[in-house]
């Protein structure tokens, strides 16, 4: 491994500019007018793996955004790695509030300022540049390795199922490997062994079947913006912040005493969620602790809510319409499926006769995923983990959702190890986002010792 540990060292100053140069890609995938430089950044990723020395790169086109797969398997005998990542990135939102333009990308502290710095660009090249590390010290590579790099993450990952249905035997692999989530804290290596599921929906009301005049009408008939407002409280009980809906809570299952035990032992987490957050106070479910909220209870929010007039001034309406956003993480054993169904059955039963619901759309549906700490592909992540860092990761989970690592799991029969790079204030999804230089460099160095300790860490357990 030294050669290796030496090819990244002597490599990081190319590394960072490589980098730059993919987080100059504006690659939004919801926004049509980026189309172009989606495509761009599949064709940039693909380039990148051609010169990290994998031989067979392709690019897949969908119905929407391309596929870029790659792979490497110069070695029958030993395991194959599959890696996943997204090079698509959420919008930027509002502008004034980045420091710097987005996509031009910026050091300074010691991080690379840009969106998609940390959601996903900078965690999944730590991958393609430990392959390539380990490429340039021995023109080969201790295990298999496959990547499959998506660019619908961010809009719910719709075709890629399909991809996967189709190339089974492609994607044949022993482990699925992903960094694509946050650390416990800086400095706090961490694997994550947990991802919520998700449940999205977007529902409208409608009254009256125009606006009308507020003083022509008002009293006359109900309104659609305080009914919503009635049926959205009826979903979660203020005082004990329990979701309402009936049966959510049937097939929660609470986590292994064991991980439960290991949380209770990481530094207190209040503090930093007050300072990240900005909240007042925290606030969630009456009686858990707030690890325990995030990572292992299911949650309900309101996205948005809209209807009627919010212009400037006033307008004395009396709308027909209003709507709402509402998403919900899952924990096992929860299914998307039977979330829905029994949301749609709490809206019908509560919904006054005053209203119809005039639509009910599902928008995202992922299911939860967990793994055990004791898989030997595990084990071998925490290995690499201590070595690229220096220190002995905890185990953590996210409370935040990867749809399709419960969809690959479950359809290629693998176990998957999360390798998380980022923080949770490193502005994901927000404005100024960053990605810690440190933790780049130590991801790519994890990630290439994760390919050596994998070598024989599966022995008797066959390969693909
Ligand atoms: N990388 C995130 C997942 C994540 C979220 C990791 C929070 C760590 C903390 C991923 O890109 C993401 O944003 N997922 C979406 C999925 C949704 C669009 C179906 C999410 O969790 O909202
Ligand atoms: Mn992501
Ligand atoms: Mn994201």
């Amino acid at each position: 491994m030294e050669a290796v540990v030496r090819a990244i060292e002597t490599r990081r100053e190319r590394s960072r500019q490589i980098l730059e140069e993919f987080l100059r890609i504006p690659s939004i995938s919801t926004d049509p007018d980026h189309r172009g430089d989606v495509v761009r950044a599949a064709e940039f990723m693909a380039e990148t793996l051609r010169e990290a020395g994998l031989p067979t790169v392709e690019i897949h086109d969908t119905p929407r955004h391309p596929v870029v797969y790659a792979e490497w398997r110069g070695r029958p005998d030993a395991p194959t790695i599959l890696v996943y990542g997204h090079y698509d990135v959420q919008p930027i939102g509002d502008p004034s509030e980045w420091t710097s333009p987005p996509f031009e990308p910026r050091i300074e502290e010691g991080k690379i300022w840009a969106r998609g710095a940390t959601d996903d660009k900078g965690q999944l090249l730590t991958h393609v540049l430990a392959v390539e590390a380990h490429l340039a010290a021995s023109r080969s590579l201790p295990v298999n390795v496959k990547f499959l790099i998506e660019g619908e993450e961010e809009i719910g990952s719709e075709n890629l199922e399909a991809f996967v249905r189709a190339h089974r035997e492609k994607l044949a692999c022993d482990a699925l490997v992903i960094s694509d989530t946050a650390m416990y804290a800086p400095g706090v290596p961490s694997l994550c062994t947990g991802l919520r599921g998700i449940a999205y929906f977007e529902l409208t009301l409608r009254g009256p079947t125009t606006d009308l005049h507020s003083g022509a009408f008002g009293g006359a008939v109900d309104n659609p913006a305080m009914a919503i407002a009635h049926l959205l409280s009826s979903l979660k009980d203020r005082a004990t912040g329990r979701v309402l809906i009936e049966g959510f809570y049937d097939d929660v299952v609470e986590p292994p005493e064991e991980e439960k035990s290991s949380w209770a032992n990481l530094p207190a987490p209040e503090e930093r969620y007050l300072q990240m957050t900005g909240a007042p106070v925290l606030y969630g479910e009456r009686g858990r602790g707030l690890l325990e909220r995030i990572w292992s209870r299911p949650s309900l929010d309101v996205n948005g809510v809209w209807g009627g007039f919010t212009g400037e001034g006033s307008m004395t309406v009396l709308p027909a319409r209003a709507s709402a956003k509402i998403s919900m993480r899952l924990v096992p054993n929860q299914t998307p499926a039977d979330i829905a169904a029994k949301t749609r059955a709490h809206l019908d039963r509560h919904l006054p006769e005053t209203m119809v619901l005039e639509r009910f759309l599902e928008l995202h549906e992922g299911r939860p995923w967990t793994s055990s700490l004791d898989h030997p592909a595990v084990q071998a992540a925490f290995r690499a983990i201590e070595r690229g860092f220096g220190r002995t990761p905890v185990p953590t989970r996210e409370g935040g959702s990867i749809p399709i690592v419960s969809m690959l799991t479950e359809a290629l029969g693998i176990p998957a190890v999360m390798m998380g790079l980022g923080q949770h204030d490193e502005g994901a999804h927000g404005p100024n986002e960053h990605f810690d230089l440190g933790s780049f460099h130590a991801g790519i160095l994890s990630s290439a010792h994760y390919l050596h300790e994998m070598q024989g860490a599966l022995t008797g357990r066959g390969s693909g």
